[in-house]
């Protein structure tokens, strides 16, 4: 169908199933195991109810912020998701002429098809940019990526904390990772590839399991960018990481690719702004220790509900890639425009004229339980 036709963000995901590379598609949509984690991500989302307000006079709406000190449109980020050529010759680059042209802001994997320099080179003058990093077993190998990072302007760097291990995502696995693969991410030097089980096992095999807490303060002296763990998934874990003087954490599971029967992160925010309020006096959202959500938005509504609950920002995955794999850069293009169309509409259902008055009592989340 004609882009014309696409209402919202599942139906990039309809389309792409049918259009797209076997290949792309089931490295793409693959989660882990018996995906219910995956499932559970968005119907999460389902148990959360509004309580809108009326007579706001919401003639005027808007819902740009900031994240980590940065100018964002929307508050939302293009997270980071690996491979994006298996989609579209253009792979990342797609999304970074999209988030520059929409004004938010991209995570630069370190999985990209695209070279890292690629992708900054063809940045807009001054867009801001995030890195996820995934840590490699060789420590100066890290080193440079991250401290060539910060040269360049990244103002985050995401550490992904919830993959010590790919999980198995059998779909992918059932594809082979051909050598000749045009696709086949620039890795920089991270060490060897196993090609037999698929595109995410064949890409992943130097990250470190040995990643520890104590090497948080090693990422300190080596970097002055905002540090945020990627993939925290109870309060324990986000209490460490504020302790331990970190600027944030990602409440994911890492799309349902990683520990199937994880919960899904903004079952686990509502947790983490309880315990760390109860136990450290904060409040969210909190400039000094952000809160992100990622897994399963789909809509303007489902961002809300996470900003309401305390979140700063929410991160998107595979709506975008579906996009431009169906219907290249215009795709990402119409899926940024719904978005902004259906923040501006439910800004106005909601009674909220901007984000500061996205509030908890806007949200009836007590169908989600506190651990
Ligand atoms: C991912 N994700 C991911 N995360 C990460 O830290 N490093 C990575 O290389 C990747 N790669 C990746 C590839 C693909 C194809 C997907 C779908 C996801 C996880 C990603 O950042 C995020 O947590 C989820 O994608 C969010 O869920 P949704 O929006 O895809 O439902």
């Amino acid at each position: 169908p004609p882009l014309s036709e696409i209402l919202n963000l599942h139906d990039f995901e309809a389309i792409a199933k049918h259009t797209m590379p076997e290949k792309a598609w089931a490295y793409y949509s693959s989660a882990a195991d018996d995906e219910i984690t995956n499932r559970e991500n968005h119907a999460a989302f389902h148990r959360i109810w509004f309580r809108p307000r009326i007579l706001k006079n919401v003639t005027k709406v808007d819902w740009s912020t900031t994240i980590l000190g940065q100018k964002s449109s929307m508050p939302l980020y293009i997270t980071a998701t690996a491979l994006g050529k298996l989609g579209h010759p253009d792979g990342e680059l797609n999304l970074t002429r999209a988030a520059a042209k929409h004004g938010i802001i991209q995570m630069i994997p370190t999985l990209a098809s695209c070279s890292f320099d690629e992708i900054m080179d063809t940045a807009a003058p001054g867009q801001v940019q995030f890195f996820q990093l995934y840590v490699n077993k060789d420590r100066e190998i890290t080193k440079r990526i991250v401290q060539h990072a910060e040269q360049r302007g990244i103002k985050g760097l995401f550490i992904t904390v919830d993959a010590p291990q790919l999980g198995r995502r059998e779909k992918d696995m059932r594809q082979k990772f051909e050598a000749e693969d045009p696709s086949e991410v620039s890795r920089a030097g991270q060490g060897g590839v196993d090609r037999s089980q698929g595109a995410a096992r064949a890409i992943s095999s130097f990250i470190d399991p040995g990643l520890d807490w104590s090497d948080m303060a090693w990422f300190k002296s080596i970097t002055k960018m905002p540090l945020i763990l990627k993939g925290v998934q109870c309060w324990e874990d986000a209490l460490e990481a504020y302790d331990l003087g970190l600027n944030g954490v990602v409440l994911s599971n890492h799309g349902g690719r990683q520990l199937d029967f994880a919960r899904s992160g903004i079952e686990v925010l509502v947790e983490v702004t309880s315990k760390l309020r109860e136990m450290r006096g904060l409040s969210f959202p909190n400039e000094k220790f952000q809160l992100f959500v990622d897994g399963g938005v789909r809509r303007a509504t489902d961002v809300m509900k996470a900003i309401a609950l305390g979140a700063t920002a929410v991160g998107v995955g595979r709506p975008f890639l579906y996009a431009y794999s169906a219907y290249g850069p215009e795709g990402i293009n119409q899926a940024l425009q719904i978005l902004h169309d259906e923040f501006e509409m439910n800004m106005r259902l909601l009674g909220a004229r901007n984000i500061k008055e996205v509030v908890a009592e806007m949200v009836d989340a007590s169908n989600i339980h506190l651990h």
